[in-house]
């Protein structure tokens, strides 16, 4: 299938929000002042992308690798996921978004759990802009989480392996029932993945910005769909002039 990106608009957006701890260094403030920034940041994209009508927007807020940081950041890390929950989550429903978080929730803190729990039960009939939080999210242990859920229902003799197909693993994954990015943005001008969405990325369009994440505004937001709007997304298919 060619469609040509610059008549449709990105459905689904996922940010890699990168560049916090570079932000602070360049301004001789600790890690932890960047990361706080970040959420001013997260709350500005939020917001865009409500307002442009984005249907999905999804944030890797903390990965399954983040735990091998000095303890104090990662403490500072969950601690700001809580603040942002109860600080945000009244005003997030306000807004009609709903909430959904991916990612592994065995071994967290239990409160954790509960916030998260939570904020996706409060809002889960909001009809807006679902906001997914990747949180303890790894792209590589979900697939594996989805394929040992497949080889248990296999070995119940509940599934025969022919009828393992791309939809199936898709159905298994925690982004079951969200439609694949179309474009990926990862600010502070890495241009990794970094274990994020695997499998959902196959055909997204990628936009690394330079700016890190505290620097990201309205305008870069709008910078990026404008990118993505010139390219032509041809999922394997031929270009438009020659199909
Ligand atoms: C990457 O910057 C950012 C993170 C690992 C955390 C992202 C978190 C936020 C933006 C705020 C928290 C959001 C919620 C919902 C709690 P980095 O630390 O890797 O920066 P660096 O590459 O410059 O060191």
């Amino acid at each position: 299938m060619t469609q040509p990106a610059s008549v449709v608009p990105p459905r689904h957006v996922a940010i890699i929000m990168d560049g916090n701890g570079r932000w602070a260094n360049a301004r001789g403030l600790p890690r932890t002042a960047g990361h706080k920034q970040g959420v001013e940041a997260l709350r500005g994209a939020v917001r865009t992308a409500s307002e442009l009508g984005i249907e999905y927007l999804t944030i890797y807020s903390f990965s399954a690798e983040n735990w091998s940081r000095p303890r104090a950041e990662v403490v500072f890390l969950l601690d700001l996921l809580r603040r942002f929950i109860l600080q945000d989550v009244a005003e997030l429903h306000r807004a009609n978004i709903r909430i959904k978080v991916i990612g592994c929730r065995e071994g967290l803190e239990s409160d954790i759990v509960a916030l998260l729990e939570h904020s996706e039960k409060l809002t889960r009939d909001n009809t807006g802009l679902t906001l997914i939080v990747a949180f303890n999210y790894g792209s590589r242990q979900e697939i594996a989480r989805a394929a040992r859920s497949i080889a248990a229902d296999v070995r119940a003799g509940l599934l025969d392996p022919e009828e393992i197909t791309p939809e199936l693993i898709a159905s298994r994954l925690d982004t079951v029932g969200i439609p694949d990015p179309d474009l990926l943005i990862r600010t502070s001008g890495e241009q990794r993945i970094s274990n994020y969405l695997l499998w959902q990325c196959a055909y997204t369009e990628f936009v690394f910005v330079a700016e890190h994440w505290p620097d990201f505004t309205r305008e870069s937001f709008e910078q990026a769909i404008a990118e993505y709007r010139r390219r032509e997304r041809r999922f394997g298919g031929l270009a438009a002039q020659t199909a």
